[in-house]
Parts: C-alpha cells; sequence; structure tokens
C-alpha cells in the first residue's frame, strides 16, 4: 500500500469513503477530446485495453511489448488507482490508465485510425436483467473501436461465457468494419501476457473464448 491510499487504520471504514477517496485519487481523463499520441508519446503501436481489472494483462503486456504504448480504461476508481500506481513502481513508461467509463472515453479517443490493437478480457456478463444496459456490447462498443483501430488492426475478446462470446462473434460478423476469420474462435491467446481472470479460468478448466477480429479497410 502506498501512503495515500485510503488507510483502514486510519481512515473511516466504510465502503462509501473509501469509494470517495479512490475517485479523487484515480488517474481521470481529462475534459474533452483526448489525442492518444500526445497521452503516450513515442513511435511504438498503441494499444487501448477496456475493463483492466486488476490490471496483469495491462502491466505484463507493457513488459513484453515494451515498444508498445498501452492505454487501459477501468471504471472501478480503486484499481485504476492500484495498477496506475504499480506501473509507476514498475517503471513502466509505456503505460497510461484512466479510471472512468470506457463507453464515454472510447469516444473521445483520437486520431481515428491510430490504434493498433484493442484488447476485452472477460468483460462482466451483467446477468440481471435490470443491469442488461452496463454491458459493453454491439455498436455503442464497436463504432468507436472501428473508428479508431487502423485498418489490420486487431480487436481481441475472450470470455468464459460462451453465450456471451456468441453475442460478441455475431455482433462482430454483423458489423461492416471487422472480419472474423472461421471458425471464430482462437485457441491461444497470442498476446504474450494473460488477464487475472484467464489464469484463474485456466486454473479452474474453465473453457475460453477466444476471437481475433480485424479492422477491414
Ligand atoms: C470481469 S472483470 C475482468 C477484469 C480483467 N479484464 C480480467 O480479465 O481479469 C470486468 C472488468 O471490466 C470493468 N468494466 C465494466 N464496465 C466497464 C466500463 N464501462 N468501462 C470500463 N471498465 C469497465 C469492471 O470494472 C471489471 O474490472
Amino acid at each position: 500500500m502506498t501512503s495515500k491510499e485510503p488507510n483502514a487504520d486510519t481512515e473511516s471504514k466504510t465502503g462509501r469513503d473509501f469509494a470517495r477517496r479512490y475517485v479523487a485519487l484515480s488517474p481521470a481523463a481529462p475534459e474533452g477530446p483526448l489525442g492518444l499520441v500526445e497521452l503516450l508519446p513515442g513511435s511504438g503501436d498503441i494499444e487501448v485495453e477496456i475493463g483492466f481489472g486488476r490490471g496483469r494483462f495491462l502491466l505484463d503486456r507493457a513488459g513484453v511489448a515494451p515498444a508498445s504504448r498501452l492505454l487501459g480504461i477501468e471504471v472501478k476508481r480503486k484499481w485504476a488507482y492500484l495498477v496506475a500506481e504499480r506501473a509507476k513502481s514498475l517503471g513502466l513508461a509505456n503505460v497510461r490508465v484512466f479510471g472512468g467509463d470506457a463507453r464515454d472515453i472510447l469516444l473521445r479517443l483520437g486520431p481515428d485510425g491510430s490504434v493498433a490493437r484493442v484488447f476485452m478480457h472477460f468483460p462482466d456478463p451483467w446477468w440481471k436483467k435490470r443491469h442488461a444496459k452496463r454491458r459493453l456490447r454491439g455498436n455503442e462498443l464497436l463504432d468507436p473501436i472501428a473508428r479508431l483501430l487502423r485498418v489490420g488492426g486487431e480487436l481481441f475478446i475472450q470470455t468464459d461465457v460462451e453465450e456471451r462470446a456468441e453475442v460478441f462473434l455475431a455482433d462482430l460478423r454483423e458489423h461492416s468494419a471487422f472480419e472474423v476469420k472461421d471458425p471464430g474462435y482462437v485457441v491461444e491467446n497470442p498476446y504474450g501476457a494473460r488477464s487475472n481472470r484467464e489464469e484463474r479460468a485456466i486454473a479452474d478448466g474453465l473453457p475460453v473464448f477466444r476471437i481475433v477480429a480485424l479492422r477491414r479497410a
């Protein structure tokens, strides 16, 4: 724990107070348009991870692809804060983190065609009907990703929930900007790093449904 992290011994112990502190501490995206080239200076491929959670993939990917420049977006402010601190302590200069809703941040990112890869590992399934509107899916998700990806760029989605994977596959096949090669799923995660949930699914022997969609010309 860092000196700034809310401390259960000295702070009020209510969850709401902790949540407020993390909102204040987590790296929020600035207002207005967000230029990826300015946010992540350099010349390597730009990659975006949506909903990185505890951040294992983001941090490991930054290590295995040191030439890449990575932006992670996570709505849970606590994780955004902790992963940003971890990236700092590991000296990962090629990682930037925003605590916020990907549905807002993706719309503000630019320039068009600047992103090589977008990753979404184990998106929340939101089983309950009343939570379904929180699901990241459909054109609300795919249109801004299509705009940001360069031609030939990759969108990688993996989940252990087969019915969610089938919906992603159908949405991608219907979307004119994406191509998914048959048979639809790929066996391996080709990116040299695994997410926390992926590690857990593998350890538990669960099937993982992985999709690589390519941005068409
Ligand atoms: C099931 S967890 C998976 C975490 C991580 N990707 C992994 O595989 O270990 C889904 C993550 O997506 C995040 N998330 C859900 N909706 C989001 C949104 N609209 N914007 C950004 N992150 C979101 C959640 O907070 C959570 O951390």
